[in-house]
């Protein structure tokens, strides 16, 4: 069957990402692809490094004392938590597994805070003894803190108390007012065995405004805090800073054009059920807008009713910190033609690009990668192509075969799973996609690599590598552990 000259259908084009490209250019991916004979994820630490000073920058800018922890559930990597340890930044986790991991990579325990529901005792026994700070989730919870700070004589505990946010009131996490209340007198009566450092909440989706207001909410709690001879000095607006992975135009396309014709098996997705792939503000930017924003009640700013009052922010960023961080590698191990479409096979699983997760899709576009045109000499052509920003990317591939619009294809996986598809949409790509070719994932670091992998049907976990190509003239790489 003919794969027959057809529109080009609306394309996700990554954002231009100067050290992605660099690796891409330098032929590494091919050598890792070939030597570990699976997929793999690869990571780009000085990104992590530049996103961190970003958001401690804005900080700085608008005079406020704060901390700032990695969301670990973001990216498993032990990398992340080493930058943190190098940078004197937090590390925010929710399992005892986390907090072993974060301390074993030389995150000092006051530098974390324990974040999640109904903590279990083990988690709590070490967030104790180790100083963390713990972001207390209900009163049960609070009166298990205070056994265990009095049970353990060590020190005292830290805790910081969750607030249900108003606009989410149906969210399972968080203390109601009068809970809020309650917990605010307990901790008042626990004396020396509690330090009641102030208040949090993360709010799910990226509204700024919200977690302005929410923000608001939380600096007056401190005050009341504050009255009843507690120090609540500072309060944590966990995550949720959005990142851009594409620029406006595509994204605005793409949410006005895409229908059920655009994915395999006439997949549909509504335009909420994407993540937002494309913020007007976006990490340390999106900081910035929330610090302007006005809490709701307040004829003032955020950053000015944090400083007035003597608090310090906290945040507990996971995506914001991975963008542009790492991307992951796929070998096309088999390619099917279908009505108007090639259907993929990679020898890896959905579980590798975790979107699924949220019945979603990860929705920025591939590269394709021919791992063998250096060795058969075959030409490798400079796809250059300029997105509505004016803005130039290039794409290394084989020679482009066929009309625009001819080559679109969707990604399966290396599973007996029908809905195991690593991208149902068909993407349009610069030539027909081969047996043996690459697929390289673009900005996967943040909960696309490990969030829900498995070993399903014993296939290998996808390793991770650690590039460096700072001042070199071809990056290096190493294993994101080293194994013993
Ligand atoms: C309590 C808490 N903090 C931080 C985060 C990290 O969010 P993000 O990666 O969107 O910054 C989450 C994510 O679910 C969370 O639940």
């Amino acid at each position: 069957m003919a794969v027959t000259s057809t529109p080009v259908l609306p394309g996700l084009p990554a954002l231009p990402d100067p050290a992605a490209e660099a690796v891409l250019g330098s032929g590494l991916l091919e050598e890792l692809s070939y030597a570990f004979g699976g997929p793999f994820h690869f990571l780009l630490p000085d990104a992590f490094d530049r996103n961190l000073a970003a958001l401690r920058a804005v900080l700085a800018e608008a005079g406020l004392d704060g901390q700032v922890y990695y969301a670990k559930k973001a990216n498993k990597a032990a990398v992340w938590v080493e930058r943190c340890a190098e940078h004197g930044a937090g590390v925010d986790v929710a399992s005892a597994g986390e907090l072993r991991e974060a301390l074993g990579h030389g995150v000092r325990g006051e530098d974390l805070v324990v974040t999640g529901p109904a903590k279990n005792p083990e988690l709590l026994r070490l967030a104790v003894r180790q100083g963390a700070l713990i972001a207390v989730d209900s009163l049960d919870e609070l009166d298990t803190v205070v056994m265990t700070a009095l049970g353990g004589r060590a020190r005292p505990a830290r805790v910081l108390l969750r607030v249900l946010p108003a606009a989410q009131p149906h969210s399972r996490f968080g203390l109601t007012g009068d809970e809020l209340e309650a917990a605010l007198h307990r901790c008042a009566k626990a004396g020396p065995a509690l330090r009641t450092e102030g208040f949090s909440f993360h709010l799910s989706g990226y509204d700024i405004q919200a977690r302005a207001d929410v923000a608001g909410t939380a600096i007056g709690l401190c005050l009341r805090a504050r009255a009843l001879g507690l120090e609540a000095d500072r309060i944590s607006v966990g995550g949720g800073l959005p990142i851009s992975y594409t620029d406006a135009a595509s994204w605005q396309e793409f949410l006005g054009t895409q229908h059920s014709g655009h994915y395999h098996a006439r997949k549909s997705f509504g335009t909420g059920d994407f993540y937002p792939y494309h913020s007007r503000v976006s990490g340390a930017g999106a900081l910035r807008a929330l610090l302007a924003a006005h809490p709701e009640g307040h004829d003032r700013a955020l950053a000015d009713l944090l400083r007035e009052s003597g608090t310090a922010l906290l945040l507990e960023p996971g995506r914001a910190l991975l963008d542009r961080a790492g991307g992951s590698v796929f070998r096309i191990q088999g390619v099917k033609e279908r009505a108007g479409y090639l259907l993929l096979t990679v020898d890896g699983t959905s579980l590798s690009l975790s979107e699924q997760w949220f019945a979603s899709e990860y929705l920025p576009d591939p590269r394709l990668i021919s791992p063998d045109a250096d060795r058969t000499g075959v030409a490798r052509t400079e796809v250059r192509t300029e997105d509505r920003t004016g803005v130039r990317t290039e794409a290394r591939s084989g020679a482009a075969e066929g009309p625009a619009g001819a080559h679109r294809a969707a990604v399966g996986a290396a599973t007996c799973l029908e809905s195991d598809m690593l991208s149902w949409r068909k993407i349009t790509f610069p030539r027909r996609p081969r047996d043996g070719d690459l697929l390289v994932y673009p900005n996967t670091a943040g909960y696309q690599m490990d969030s829900n992998e498995s070993p399903f049907h014993d296939l290998p976990l996808p390793p991770k590598v650690v590039i460096d190509h700072t001042d070199r003239p071809r990056p290096r790489w190493r294993l994101d552990r080293h194994f013993h």
